[in-house]
């Protein structure tokens, strides 16, 4: 049975390129994997504080990753690192301290940029706080893709077949990196 992926994307904009390639992505798994996006721009910032009574949009998003198989971003770079609103669902995913809904759940990253560098920074950023949440992710292949505004059409779909192509081989290595956990 195809399982489940908790899908974050790390932009807020509406009409985010990451976004239609999350979607894009969601299309190239079907009968694959269920992929489905996880909202988190109703994340309240992540404070202690609020530990012991958590408000009901991060018990709501807890939960769904908790029930998720595993977990894939696509985000942009945000000067040289990750965006906030994605950073803030790590944390809130991370806490309370020894309730973390991370751990062990296979992931996978792919950032994009405007620019040709495809977000090479942030995606070694949002692989180190994978890292210490204990999140396996797949290594290869690496998933930096350039120029996201030139790869879409007016339906949101992609234009440019090699693109299409290596997400087509990124979703399908994905597959095989989930099955083994
Ligand atoms: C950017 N952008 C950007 N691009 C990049 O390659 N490296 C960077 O460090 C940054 N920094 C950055 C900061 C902020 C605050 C914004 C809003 C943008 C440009 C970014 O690649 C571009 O806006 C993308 O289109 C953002 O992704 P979405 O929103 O289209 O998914």
């Amino acid at each position: 049975m195809a399982k489940n992926i908790a899908v974050l994307v790390g932009s807020l904009r509406k009409d985010s390129y990451n976004r239609k390639i999350a979607n894009e992505m969601i299309r190239l798994a079907e009968g694959k994997l269920n992929m489905e996006i996880i909202e988190i721009g109703n994340l309240p910032l992540y404070s202690e504080d609020l530990d012991e009574n958590p408000p009901l949009q991060w018990t709501a998003f807890r939960q769904k990753i908790q029930s998720a198989d595993g977990i894939l971003v696509v985000s942009p770079e945000y000067n040289r690192t990750i965006p906030g609103a994605l950073k803030n669902a790590i944390d809130v995913g991370s806490r309370p301290y020894g309730s973390s809904v991370w751990p062990g759940k296979p992931g996978a990253v792919v950032t994009s940029s405007v620019s040709s560098l495809g977000g090479l920074a942030a995606n070694h950023h949002i692989r180190q706080a994978f890292v210490f949440v204990d999140v396996p992710l797949m290594q290869q292949p690496e998933a930096y893709i350039g120029n996201s505004s030139k790869i879409f059409g007016e339906d949101g779909k992609t234009v440019v077949p090699d693109t299409e192509k290596f997400l087509q081989t990124f979703v399908d290595a994905f597959q095989k990196w989930v099955e083994k956990f």
